[in-house]
């Protein structure tokens, strides 16, 4: 299949870059700047992305491309630091700007341009940058600009070398998608052959060749990943599939009865639910710290799930729902975005299993919920928001207590349920209620009351290790407060968090 390689030099949108190729139809895979020119050679990429990243090209410890990568013959494009890096390294001069850009700019295309033809000629741009490029390289042509940057987009076509300055990647870019789309079609000539059809086609197939005669046996979390890898798995396996779904009484309103009526119900799979929320209370009493809370939760987890299994007999091969970014996070190694929690479904490596099956590891979050819609699973599990592992565990603060699980549940269901109705669902990344455990005075009718605070978070992110507070309209705020101080008992008070991440985090434990 032809492939587009994107060089990490270590941007916070290297992603986004591997994804918007894939748009296009093309699949694209993300390796470290540091992998061999020897390699890539080998691997027969149709053409090379460059990423930005964070260091100027002028700091000593910034990472370079070896300079042979422009001379095998594949078509090239630098992305900001990757195309002042191109500009350096063959000749051209960057130089540090007294002022950098950053944020929207008027892009203007001031001469012919292979990459950039048909395309708007003044178009909004994405900026992001110090340094710029002053003098282009020999054999290169400027071919766009902007206010305060000159030298916005040069090639040489000769060579097959491009590079930009703005970020294409990002939505803000007019012509974003459609130089990608000129890119990968018509400067490398790839084929447009990444489509969810074959995806499902060739995994199908292969999880089959893996698999065997052997059962296959899969954790079903009730989130996005592990019910996809779980459904493409049954397409492949049929009845020798086995789903284990541990119902540890920490999930939100009704999902445990959505995973049963979705997987045993819709897709007939053999699901066993173990409702085992007594023995994760047990567990949890008296516990206030997160981090213990985490890994209580955790660990039994992992406990019932090795106890059922064993009474399987062979469960042959493990299904997981691991994902490109994860594979890309380990692969990486120097990665600035290092993941800091686990999934609850991590497995023990002592389990006895013949391997272990990651139908998702090729694909980017967004392909999953496309391929888990075109296998019909219902679109509010697959555009579900993402749910901790440890689930309403941390949004409990301190001792969980079914009494405290019961009032968040409900108080967050009415929270989810308004915002659905606004219209906002889609546009939060992330929305829930936390009860912080305080109670306060208040007055209902003629009586004092002494209840219980819900707090409510959204934010607004891309990749949840940075986030900004949702702000959400009034309106839809005081909906929600009276409501749940009207429906949900023991409840007389109502905050917005209104912190960013950082300094907050995003859960409150
Ligand atoms: P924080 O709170 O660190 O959360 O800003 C970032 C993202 O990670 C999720 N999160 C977790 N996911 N196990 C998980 O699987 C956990 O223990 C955990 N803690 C936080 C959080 O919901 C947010 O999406």
């Amino acid at each position: 299949m032809d492939t587009i390689l994107v060089l990490d030099f270590g941007g916070q949108y290297n992603q986004l870059i591997a994804r918007r190729v894939r748009e296009c139809g093309v699949y694209s895979v993300v390796r470290s700047w540091k992998t061999p020119v020897e390699e890539i050679l080998a691997e027969g990429y149709k053409g090379i992305i460059l990423t930005g990243g964070p260091l100027s090209v002028y700091d000593a410890e910034s990472p370079k491309a070896d300079p042979e990568l422009f001379a095998l013959g594949i078509p090239v494009l630098g992305i900001c630091y990757g195309a002042q890096m191109m500009a350096q390294q063959l000749g051209g001069k960057v130089s540090p700007a007294a002022n950098g850009e950053f944020g929207h700019s008027e892009l203007i295309m001031t001469a012919d341009s292979a990459l950039l033809d048909g395309l708007m000629p003044e178009s909004d741009c994405f900026m992001s940058h110090n340094d710029h490029i002053d003098t282009v390289p020999s054999g290169f042509k400027a071919t766009a600009k902007t206010a305060s940057c000159a030298i916005a987009a040069m090639e040489d076509t000769l060579r097959g070398l491009y590079a930009v300055q703005f970020h294409p990647e990002v939505e803000h870019t007019e012509i974003g998608r459609g130089l990608f789309k000129s890119f990968v079609e018509k400067i490398c000539g790839c084929e447009k052959n990444w489509t969810m059809d074959s995806f499902i086609k060739n995994t199908v197939n292969e999880i089959r060749e893996q698999a065997g005669d052997a059962p296959l046996l899969c954790a079903l979390s009730g989130g996005v990943d592990s019910s996809v890898a779980a459904v493409l798995a049954h397409e492949a396996v049929g009845d020798r599939l086995t789903c284990i779904f541990v119902d540890h009484g920490l999930m939100r309103k009704g999902e445990g009865d959505q995973v049963e009526r979705i997987f045993r119900g819709q897709f007939s799979i053999n699901l066993i639910r173990v409702n085992c929320q007594d023995r994760f209370l047990a567990r949890l009493k008296g516990v206030e710290d997160p981090e213990r809370k985490r890994k209580i939760i955790g660990e039994e987890f992992v406990r019932v799930f090795e106890e059922e299994s064993k009474k399987l007999g062979d469960v042959g091969y493990l299904v997981q729902g691991t994902i490109y970014p994860d594979v890309i996070e380990s692969g990486l190694g120097d990665a600035a975005v290092i993941k800091s929690h686990h999934n609850v479904g991590g497995m023990p490596s002592e389990m006895d299993f013949k391997g272990v099956i990651e139908p998702l590891r090729l694909l980017f979050k967004d392909e999953v919920r496309q391929c888990g819609l075109q296998l019909g699973i219902e679109e509010t599990l697959v555009r579900r928001q993402p749910f901790p592992g440890p689930g309403l565990g941390v949004r409990v603060l301190g001792e969980v207590t079914v009494e405290k699980l019961e009032i968040l549940r409900e108080a967050d269901a009415i929270y989810r349920e308004e915002l659905e109705k606004a219209g906002l669902a889609g546009s939060i990344n992330q929305y829930f209620a936390v009860l912080p455990g305080i109670k306060s005075v208040g007055v209902m009718g003629d009586g004092r009351t002494y209840d219980y605070t819900i707090a409510l978070r959204g934010v607004t992110t891309i990749d949840f290790m940075t986030a900004e507070w949702a702000r959400i309209p009034y309106d839809v705020l005081q909906k929600v407060s009276s409501r749940i101080v009207g429906e949900v008992k023991c409840v007389n008070r109502i905050v917005y968090d209104i912190t960013s991440k950082p300094p907050a985090t995003i859960e409150w434990e």
